[in-house]
């Protein structure tokens, strides 16, 4: 079996959703980190619950009503110039330092993003920070008006990018975006940015467990949704291991 894509999640793994901290603990001091752990949490809940509700809003939709509520339940203020200073740097977050290498040594395969992003925030995204020259696709589920882990979300690669599920590496950070593709038949690795290891270091140095820690982990830990991952990678650098550098060379190699 050969892969003939390899298809990543955007937001939390090909791009550091917590480099936003930069920007909200310059605009509240102390407060960046928990801006930030909050905010995911929220955005993701409100794909959910709008998909469930069948009141379909596109993710900038979603990340500015998530970011309102989680400032308003902080009891934090500020003018509408610093709001839309935050929300500007989800158009220019920073990728991870182990993004552009693992894209780059995946030439043989068509490479693409599919993001719960909107076409607009992912096109100035993936343009602002040079992945525009390297991917063959950005693929926003959008055009479906569905969130993943919604199997219409998925279908968009197929119809996308011309590529059956089995023939699809998708890769995630997130656990619930890994368990939605592998329940559409995709080839699934899992990206554990944070270890158990570190996790349990974390928890050990509070008598109670911190909630930033908690957020963290709520969001790093493997759900329990009955599949798994076909791989569990500790950065993208490791898709080497799982991926011939040339699928043509290799094309007998099992994967
Ligand atoms: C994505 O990029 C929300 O991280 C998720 O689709």
């Amino acid at each position: 079996m050969t892969m003939k894509a390899v298809v990543f999640d955007a937001y939390g793994t090909l791009y550091d959703i917590q480099s936003v901290a930069a920007v909200t603990d310059k605009t509240f001091p102390g407060y960046g980190e928990l801006i930030t752990q909050v905010w995911r949490v929220k955005q993701l809940e409100y794909t959910w619950l709008r998909s469930l509700m069948r009141r379909y809003a596109d993710f900038s939709v979603i990340t500015r009503e998530s970011l309102s509520y989680t400032l308003k339940i902080l009891g934090l203020k500020c003018d509408v110039s610093i709001f839309e200073e935050i929300m500007d740097k989800y158009v220019h977050l920073d990728l991870y330092p182990d993004a552009k290498p693992a894209l780059l040594s995946l030439k043989s395969y068509k490479r693409a993003i599919l993001s719960n992003g909107s076409t607009e925030m992912l096109a100035s995204l993936v343009r602002n920070t040079g992945l525009d020259t390297i991917l063959d696709a950005t693929i926003s589920i959008d055009a479906n008006r569905i969130f993943k882990p919604s199997p219409d979300a998925y279908s968009l690669i197929e119809s996308r990018l011309g590529v059956r599920p089995s023939d699809v590496l998708f890769v995630s950070s997130n656990p619930w975006d890994a368990i939605g593709a592998k329940a559409v038949g995709l080839k699934v690795a899992w990206i554990e940015r944070v270890t158990p290891e570190a996790m349990q270091k974390a928890c050990e140095r509070a008598d109670l467990v911190a909630p930033l820690t908690m957020f963290r982990a709520l969001r790093t830990q493997m759900d329990e949704l009955g599949l798994e991952p076909d791989y569990k990678v500790n950065g993208l650098a490791a898709l080497s291991d799982i991926l011939p550098t040339n699928p043509e060379i290799s094309s007998s190699v099992q994967v």
